[in-house]
C-alpha cells in the first residue's frame, strides 16, 4: 500500500476508534434515545412486585395507552409476598379502568435464595397511605413464566419490549425454559442496580437485584438489549411536596391516589437517607419508555455478584471500560427530575 494511503487508512481507523471509544466511554443520549424514541410505540409487558413505586408506574404507564401497548401484568414475589403483589397489581388495573389488561402471577419464590420482602418499605400490604381491598377482576388463568415462553414465542422478532420492576425470576425461569423467547424481545427495561449511589438493602446491593441476584445474573447475560435504571438515577429523582400538591390537585381519584401513597411511602427514604424528598424508583422505567430524551447513559459491562458474602447482589458495573469485556447494559445515571414529574402529572391527570 502507498504510504499516503495507508497513512490515510491508519487515520481513519484511529478516527473510527476513538469514535467508538467515545461511544462506550461517554454520558450520552444512546442510539435508544434517537429523537424518534419519544413518540416510539412500544408492545408492552410490565413484570411487578407491586409495590408502593410499581403501583405508580403501573398507573402511569395504563394512562399512556397510545404509547404503551400493554398486553399484560406479570406479577413475582418481592416487596411482599405473591399473593399480595398480584393483588395490588389487580388493583391497579382496577383503579386505571384497564379491565382489558391481563394479570398472570408468576413466581412465589426467588430462584436460590431466601425470600426476602420490604415491607418496612412498603408497609404489610405493599401499598401505603391508602386503603387495599379485594379487586373484582380475577387473576388471568395459567402462570405469568408460560405467558412470557407463549409470547414471545408468538411475537414477531425483536417486537416486545419488557418492562421489569421487581425481582428478574419470572424472565430467568422463561429463559431457562425456553433460550428461543430472545427472539421476541426488542428491549428490556428494568429498575435496578447500583454503583456510584451505594446500595438500599446493603451497603452495595439494590433490592430487587439482592432479592434474586442468580436471576439478574441470567438476564443479564441473555444478550437482550437492556436499559437499566439504576438508584444511581432514582435517588436524583425526589419528590417535594409542591410536586405531590400538583398531583394531588389534580382533581381525579387517581392524582390523589398517587398523592396519599406518596406521602406515606417517601418518608421512610427521606429519614433513612437524609433525602429533601423521596425516589418514585420503577415510575421513571415508564417516563424512560415514554422520553428517554430525560435521561442520559452510558453503554457499560454490568456483572452480578451472586458470591455469599458482603458483595452478595451488588451489581459490577465498569464505567470506565477497564474490563475491554461487551457492552451489556444502557447504564443511566442522570435524569430530568422536574420532566419527570411534569410527564407523571400529566398523564395521571388522563386517569380516572
Ligand atoms: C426497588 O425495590 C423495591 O422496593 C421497589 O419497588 C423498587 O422496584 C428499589 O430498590
Ligand atoms: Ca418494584
Amino acid at each position: 500500500m502507498p504510504l499516503s494511503s495507508r497513512w490515510k487508512a491508519d487515520l481513519s481507523s484511529f478516527l473510527l476508534a476513538g469514535f467508538a471509544l467515545l461511544m462506550t466511554t461517554s454520558i450520552a443520549p444512546t442510539a435508544a434515545h434517537a429523537a424518534d424514541a419519544n413518540t416510539t410505540v412500544h408492545t408492552l409487558i410490565i413484570d411487578t412486585d407491586p409495590g408502593a413505586d410499581d403501583v405508580i408506574a403501573l398507573l402511569f404507564a395504563m394512562a399512556s395507552p397510545e404509547r404503551l401497548k400493554i398486553q399484560a401484568l406479570t406479577t413475582v414475589a418481592g416487596n411482599v409476598p405473591l399473593a399480595k403483589t398480584s393483588r395490588n397489581a389487580r388493583l391497579a388495573r382496577e383503579w386505571a379502568k384497564r379491565p382489558d389488561i391481563p394479570v398472570y402471577a408468576g413466581a412465589p419464590r426467588p430462584l436460590l435464595r431466601t425470600p426476602i420482602y420490604a415491607a418496612d418499605v412498603h408497609g404489610s400490604e405493599g401499598i401505603t397511605g391508602v386503603k387495599v381491598f379485594e379487586p373484582k377482576q380475577p387473576l388471568a388463568d395459567g402462570n405469568a413464566v408460560d405467558y412470557l415462553i407463549r409470547t414471545l414465542r408468538a411475537a414477531p422478532e425483536k417486537s416486545v419490549t419488557l418492562a421489569m420492576l421487581g425481582p428478574e425470576t419470572n424472565l430467568a425461569l422463561a429463559l431457562t425454559q425456553a433460550p428461543d423467547i430472545v427472539r421476541g424481545l426488542r428491549e428490556l427495561v428494568l429498575m435496578g442496580g447500583a454503583h456510584f449511589n451505594g446500595g438500599n438493602i446493603t451497603p452495595t446491593a439494590e433490592f430487587n437485584v439482592f432479592a434474586d441476584p442468580h436471576a439478574a445474573e441470567i438476564v443479564l447475560k441473555s444478550g437482550v438489549p437492556i436499559t437499566m435504571l439504576p438508584l444511581d438515577v432514582t435517588h436524583k429523582i425526589l419528590t417535594s411536596p409542591e410536586r405531590i400538591a400538583k398531583l394531588r390537585g389534580l382533581g381525579n381519584q387517581a392524582g390523589k391516589t398517587v398523592a396519599d401513597i406518596l406521602d406515606a411511602y417517601v418518608q421512610h427514604d427521606m429519614q433513612y437517607y437524609g433525602l429533601p424528598g423521596g425516589p418514585v424508583h420503577d415510575a421513571t422505567v415508564i417516563a424512560y419508555l415514554l422520553q428517554p430524551s430525560l435521561f442520559k447513559g452510558r453503554q457499560v459491562n454490568v456483572e452480578v455478584d451472586s458470591r455469599e458474602g458482603i458483595g452478595f447482589g451488588q451489581t459490577a458495573v465498569d464505567w470506565y471500560g477497564g474490563l475491554k469485556r461487551p457492552a451489556n447494559v444502557n447504564w443511566i445515571a442522570e435524569g430530568d427530575a422536574q420532566g419527570f414529574f411534569d410527564l407523571l402529572t400529566q398523564r395521571i391527570s388522563r386517569l380516572p
